[in-house]
């Protein structure tokens, strides 16, 4: 069999650039993108880097054709922005580019790979979303709401996609070791994590390609949380 093909958005840095150096490492071929594909410090024989703005209609257009070529069977909606602040202070602009990058861009992009997983009667598309979505967090009304809806998409896109062999699934992560969660990764906030350490970014990339392999192929339309137990139903 050929090796599988992934598309991941954020891939140049964080969570996205460890599950685009475990992908590679597990000998796939990667499209990995971020606002700017210059800002990529790495390089590999079966990754090609593209500029893709997922808050940005146009972007996503001119990004279809990269698409078509590339054939993706598994997509990576990794891409997500924090702007957090209390509810009575956050404004309506901060509401809307959360929303936007972190739950429309996931419709955009997924819109752009489905129809060639239909042809291929194959495909995974593998969401991240966070616990705030689950447990809420204050101070991230806008990121737990996109949070939420995102697990959701999951969920109604795995029902409608699940006869043609596509599997849709979300990661929600804890606290993982990112520019993300520099300011807010303190002793207080490690002690309640029953694992007592912050995620790394391996922790997630693991599971990720747990996902992208035929081991994963009786999962669909679940929230798989990684967080050291922070969250537990
Ligand atoms: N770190 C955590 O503890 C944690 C926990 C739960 C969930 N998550 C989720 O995990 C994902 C990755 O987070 P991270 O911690 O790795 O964050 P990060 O270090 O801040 O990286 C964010 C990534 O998303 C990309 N991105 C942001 N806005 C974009 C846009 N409009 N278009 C295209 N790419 C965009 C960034 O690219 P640029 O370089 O172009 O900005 C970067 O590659 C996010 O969805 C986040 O919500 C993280």
């Amino acid at each position: 069999m050929e090796n599988r093909k992934v598309i991941v958005t954020g891939g140049n840095r964080g969570i996205g650039k460890g599950i685009v150096l475990s992908l590679l490492e597990n000998n796939f071929e990667v499209l990995a993108t971020c606002r700017d594909a210059s800002t990529f410090n790495f390089t590999h024989e079966n990754l090609i880097v593209s500029s893709l703005d997922v808050s940005n209609r146009s972007s996503v257009e001119l990004f279809q054709t990269e698409v078509d070529e590339f054939e993706p069977d598994i997509l990576v909606n990794n891409a997500g922005i924090t702007k957090d602040n209390l509810f009575l202070r956050m404004s309506e602009e901060d509401w809307d580019s959360v929303i936007n990058t972190n739950l429309n861009g996931i419709f955009r992009i997924t819109k752009l790979v489905v129809k060639g997983m239909l042809k291929k009667r194959w495909g995974r598309v593998i969401n991240i979303s966070s616990i705030s979505g689950s447990m809420g967090n204050p101070g991230q009304t806008n990121y737990s709401a996109s949070k939420a809806g995102v697990d959701a998409f999951t969920r109604s896109l795995a029902k409608e996609l699940g006869s043609r062999n596509i599997t849709v699934n979300s990661i929600a992560p804890g606290f993982i070791e990112t520019d993300m969660t520099e300011a807010v990764l303190d002793q207080e906030v490690i002690d309640k994590i029953p694992l007592k350490r912050a995620g790394t970014v391996e922790d997630v990339a693991s599971l990720v390609n747990f996902l992208s392999s035929e081991e994963s192929n009786y999962i669909t339309g679940q929230t798989l949380v990684v967080d050291g137990g922070l969250f537990m139903k």
